[in-house]
């Protein structure tokens, strides 16, 4: 599968492209930036470490590598600056975003490409990409929650004392200000994480608060993010390239999903290779479930605002339920998967689950859901 990175020069993407690399899975990765001399030295150092990795082409180019490419990826944007929130950002990005969107329709996406947006704010323009690309919902995904649930789950292993990928916690919502931590599904070794010895409640809001600052505090401390994000990217990448159809927190339109319509958000979120194969909407705490309703309704608002201020940006995106669904279980209708480790349980941990189609219509998705993945 190949890549292109658009703002493959910068930070995140150079970041992501490296974090590729060491995966050694994706045939290709072609980074584009306007800064082309800085573009040309990423894929050159790139390029110098390839013969210890993988066999993978790695070039910096144009938009012309846009019809080859079965991933495209967003990074190109402008800093967030410390007291900035991610929604501010928007109006000195929007204009920047929606020419990069022209010059990745005049270039021509393949018809089953999937477009990867990684610039903040990251939800309303995933849903901007939506209705100026004119793809089916299923193929644009918004990075979305994927870096604060891996902050959140490594901020929480430390307290803990736990090995990092032993914890398994989940941020849905606004990658943002208002960002839903999801403590009813925390765990640690497969254990309720609140009953872990020593744990409390206000530790919990500690972590959840560092976690919901951390891109600041790096942004203070190094300028910007850019290992960790990398990482949560090929974590999308990858579920995309090895079509393994993994549960990620990662943005997309949501048409009734925990009450939420109409705007890109993270929900637990099936990826394969034909991007958003499924939502899941399992059981959550009431007051969770409210909070990101709330924080839907502020990606809303903002929206709204874009598209008030921008009148380019307007475009509606396809509804993301109005195809058959990717996932053979008919849309809304409720089924009972088992989300344990390897998915094999006998069944007594079973939550029940709505699993929401957001299908491109070639109905070639599975009907599964298993957990453990
Ligand atoms: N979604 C997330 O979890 C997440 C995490 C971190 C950063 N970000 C966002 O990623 C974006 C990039 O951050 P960064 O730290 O890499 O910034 P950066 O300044 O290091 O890199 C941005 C790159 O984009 C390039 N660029 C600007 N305009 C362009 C255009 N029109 N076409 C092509 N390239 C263009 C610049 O030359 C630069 O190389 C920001 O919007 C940031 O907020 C998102």
């Amino acid at each position: 599968m190949r890549v292109s990175i658009i703002g493959g020069g910068g930070l995140v993407g150079s970041c992501a492209a490296f974090a590729l690399q060491c995966g050694g899975i994706v045939s290709g990765l072609d980074l584009i930036d306007v800064n082309a001399d800085l573009c040309k030295g990423q894929a050159l150092d790139l390029l110098h470490g390839a013969s210890l990795i993988a066999d993978q082409r790695i070039r910096a180019v144009g938009y012309e590598a846009i019809p080859e490419s079965d991933l495209v990826m967003i990074t190109a944007g402008l800093r967030r600056k410390p007291d900035e929130s991610r929604l501010d950002l928007i109006n000195r990005n929007v204009e920047l975003f929606l020419g990069i969107l022209g010059n990745v329709k005049g270039a021509g996406l393949k018809k089953d490409a999937i477009v990867l947006v990684v610039s903040n704010p990251v939800d309303v323009l995933t849903y901007l990409a939506l209705g100026q690309l004119g793809l089916p919902a299923s193929q644009v995904i918004g990075l979305g929650t994927a870096l604060d649930t891996a902050r959140f789950r490594s901020l929480i292993s430390e307290a803990v004392k736990l090995p990092p990928t032993q914890v398994t916690a989940l941020i849905l919502g606004e990658h943002g200000d208002s960002m839903v931590p999801i403590w009813s599904a925390a765990q640690a070794a497969g254990l309720p994480l609140d009953k872990f010895p020593g744990w409390s409640s206000s530790q919990a809001d500690a972590l959840f608060t560092r976690t919901k600052g951390s891109g600041a505090e790096v942004i203070k401390l190094k300028g910007g993010a850019g290992f960790a994000v990398g990482m949560a990217i090929r974590e999308v990448v990858h579920a995309v390239a090895l079509d393994s159809r993994r549960i990620l927190p990662v943005s997309s339109l949501v048409s009734g999903i925990y009450g939420m319509r109409d705007v890109c958000t993270s929900v637990p979120t099936v990826v394969g290779r034909g991007g958003v194969l499924g939502q899941v909407e399992i059981e959550l705490w009431g007051k969770e479930i409210s909070a990101l309703q709330q924080s839907s309704r502020v990606l809303r608002e903002t929206i709204d605002l874009v598209l008030k201020g921008n009148p380019k940006a307007a475009g509606k995106p396809a509804p993301a339920s109005s195809k058959p669904a990717a996932v053979a279980a008919p849309a809304s209708k409720p089924v009972r998967v088992t989300m344990g480790a390897g998915g094999g349980g006998n069944g007594s941990g079973s939550s029940r689950v709505t699993i929401s189609g957001i299908g491109n219509g070639n109905g070639n998705g599975h009907g599964k859901v298993t957990g453990g993945r």
